[in-house]
């Protein structure tokens, strides 16, 4: 059974493939966290309570005595504010009569075969044992839902709460997170994503601390500035050994995430929506649902919990209809030609790469509104006649002609001043009555928080979609939000509005994919600026990042791999010298890289020589024998480039029957005195015989994972070596 509940005790079990998660009800009805880590048996778990260091000088009332006695000395599964608890609160609530006062004591639970779902929010999928535990003040009838889902094929527990007022008045919300539960002692360390335009999702290793340490965004995005994830891992964790936590937050907006170290050495882990900025009123019989988070656990070290977490979302979490499905091969227009194309040049362009495999041709930016260049036309989704006079349909048939997809880029949330739709509805956009609007690339946002501005882009986007042959979008997000405010709400009502934000967001992306269910889409945020499981629910991939740099591109696609699958990330092979760093990389570098992903290409290849096409037959060709890995396979990492002079990915299929070995050598040093580099592979079955053709070799896995290879790159920078291995 993956959820059970022990009357006796009063502890619920919940378990995953590897792993189970307990708690129970205490005697003054809160539930206490008690274990979350490998699987163990159902075993009595009230022997692990433990009261520290004397730290409260406040009971709950009648509970004076040593010990156990004042909730900031409960593990817990949701803390409170201002009745002996000091710790950082999951909620706080403001009641009507002013004070900020609250405790949740359980009063009933159900086990549901079925996972209810979360409407207008991203979730992850039914398919797993849902345990829902109710919970309500005993003096406000304020109450809380803690909903807990498990899998029986994943290592991941998906919690959410739904915050609701049974009260007769009204109560505010000045916090509302996700979820909420309590390490044991121990030394941690987080691990964290950062970083900036083209520049995404780099590695930080931070110690744990007495007191709070935290990541957030206050962007209306996920950002590109801090990933909502963390990871906590034990501080002598590495890539293959040892406990890691992941925590994925499936939300596509401000956010917060937290670990407070507290002072009998405990860490509390908490989340969910950033509650700067933030207030949500609740009138009587309201309910606010908080967004679902993921935590995955994994004893094998930061990649045991990786190749879990890429599980859990390849198989719940990432729209089914794509999630395994082969992924287009593009040839994206924008390096290519930026703003400066016309009919003539997009075919021109299809027509150069037809027959090598590339089986996408997808128009980017430019070609809507009065859009020449980024001043002016979002919001118009309607041909450019200066540019495309004949309208999109002569490219769609010649591109479908070469046997070809046509895909095509939009960003629907953005509104340029200089566009018939911002001319027309000014108020559409979000900004302040009393000063002017802040500008990135000439652009503002539209008000996703109104249902009308909601149904504009609906039926703009659905009109071109549905009037045209296309079988792929791009969808662009190019700024984030500042003045936060709504003209669609009286002036005591804007609190919230990243969330109301997301919501729109949520509802724009379901009304859309809905509307065409065999359109693949694909996120993109001015790069990878909002690369985050909620965008994956309804996009089986992102693009990672506008830097397509293959020394870059190590960095980043390996920092994105701590929290999400490969088949995720999307990634180009663009021209040189690379146009966000001006560095030369051969060609072969840049495919092995963007092979490790969903791989495309984004240059004008209207020049290509024969030999060009050719090369990239023969890399597609290669691109497709891999592919199953991409899709289906585990991911070791062998090599990390924020610590050394190489990249090494090892993919290696669910059954062991195949592996590839991609490295990477950043600097060659001098060719004559080199170290030897070995390559020392994992992931493959040791005692299974592997044929390594790069080498004419058959070898035992144990001997491939044990003795390893002295790896012979070329004499030059930038370079990179494959290694295959079939079971023979
Ligand atoms: C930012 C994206 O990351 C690029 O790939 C491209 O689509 C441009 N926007 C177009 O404006």
């Amino acid at each position: 059974m993956s959820i059970s509940f022990d009357k006796s005790t009063k502890t619920f079990y919940l378990d995953g493939k590897n792993i189970t998660y307990a708690f129970f009800i205490n005697n003054v009805g809160y539930p206490e966290h008690l274990y979350f880590g490998d699987k163990i048996g159902h075993d009595f778990l009230l022997f692990n309570r433990a009261a520290g260091g004397h730290s409260c000088t406040a009971h709950i009332p009648g509970e004076e005595k040593p010990g156990l006695n004042c909730y900031n000395n409960f593990a817990s599964e949701i803390t409170c504010h201002g009745l002996s608890d000091f710790r950082e609160p999951t909620v706080h609530v403001e009641n009507d009569e002013g004070d900020r006062l609250s405790e949740l004591i359980y009063t009933s639970h159900e086990i549901l075969d079925k996972k209810p779902k979360l409407c207008g929010m991203p979730m992850m999928r039914d398919g797993g044992k849902t345990l829902i535990v109710h919970l309500s003040d005993p003096y406000t009838d304020f109450g809380a839902d803690l909903y807990y889902t498990v899998y029986d094929d994943c290592d991941t527990v998906a919690r959410r709460i739904v915050y609701k007022n049974g009260r007769d008045t009204r109560v505010t919300l000045n916090r509302a997170y996700s979820f909420n539960f309590t390490l044991r002692t121990g030394e941690y360390d987080a691990i964290t994503l950062f970083g900036a335009w083209a520049k995404e999702r780099q590695i930080e290793r931070t110690p744990l601390h007495h007191g709070v340490f935290s990541i957030d965004s206050k962007r209306t995005t996920s950002s590109a500035t801090l990933n909502p994830f963390i990871a906590i891992v034990d501080r002598a964790t590495t890539e293959e050994s040892g406990r890691a936590y992941g925590i994925n937050l499936i939300y596509s907006s401000s956010f917060a995430l937290k670990c407070e170290g507290v002072n009998d050495g405990r860490v509390n882990v908490q989340g969910g929506i950033n509650d700067f900025d933030f207030r949500w009123v609740l009138d009587s019989g309201e309910e606010l649902a908080t967004p679902e988070v993921m935590l995955t656990y994994s004893s094998e070290g930061i990649g045991g919990m990786s190749r879990a977490i890429h599980d859990a979302m390849r198989m719940h979490l990432i729209n089914p209809r794509f999630a395994y499905k082969p992924r287009p091969i593009v040839i994206n227009n924008w390096e290519g030609t930026y703003f400066d194309f016309n009919t003539e040049k997009l075919k021109a362009i299809a027509s150069s790469v037809a027959g090598t495999g590339i089986d996408t041709f997808v128009l980017d930016d430019g070609w809507f509104g009065a859009r020449n260049n980024d001043d002016a036309g979002l919001g118009d989704w309607y041909i450019n006649k200066d540019k495309l006079e004949c309208g999109l349909n002569p490219v769609i048939e010649h591109v479908n002609s070469l046997g070809m997809k046509f895909g095509l880029w939009f960003e629907p949330e953005m509104v340029n001043p200089n566009s018939d739709l911002y001319r027309l509805h000014p108020d559409y956009a979000i900004g302040s009555p009393q000063r002017p609007h802040c500008s990135t690339r000439n652009q503002y946002i539209l008000d996703l928080t109104r249902g009308e501005v909601c149904d504009y882009i609906v039926d703009a986007i659905n009109n071109v979609l549905d009037n045209h042959n296309i079988e792929y979008v791009k969808w662009d997000y190019n700024r984030n939000v500042t003045e936060s405010y709504s003209y669609g709400r009286d002036k005591d009502n804007q609190w919230g509005f990243a969330h109301r934000y997301a919501l729109g967001l949520y509802d724009l992306f379901e009304r859309i994919v809905e509307a065409h269910p065999d359109i693949i889409f694909e996120g993109c945020a001015g790069g990878g600026a909002r690369f985050d499981p909620a965008v994956l629910y309804y996009f089986p991939q992102i693009w990672t990042s506008d830097d397509s740099d293959a020394e870059e591109r190590t960095k980043i696609q390996y920092g994105t791999s701590i929290a999400y699958p490969l088949s995720a990330m999307s990634c180009h092979i663009s021209v040189v010298p690379n146009h966000q760093t001006g560095r030369v990389t051969d060609m072969k570098t840049r495919a092995d890289i963007a092979h490790l992903g969903a791989t495309g290409y984004e240059l004008d290849t209207s020049s290509f020589t024969d030999k060009d096409r050719r090369l990239t037959a023969e890399q597609v060709k290669e691109y497709k024998g891999m592919e199953d890995l991409i899709l289906f396979g585990d991911l070791y990492r062998l090599d990390s480039p924020f610590n050394s002079n190489y990249f090494a990915f090892m993919l290696v299929s669910k059954d062991k029957t195949h592996g590839e070995l991609t490295y990477y050598r950043r600097m060659s040093g001098n060719v004559q005195s080199n170290e030897i580099k070995y390559a020392i592979p994992r992931g493959l079955a040791p005692e299974k015989k592997y044929y390594i053709p790069e080498l004419n070799l058959i070898l035992s896995g144990s001997t491939i994972m044990n003795v390893g290879f002295p790896l012979k790159f070329l004499p030059s920078d930038f370079t990179t070596l494959k290694m295959h291995f079939e079971e023979k």
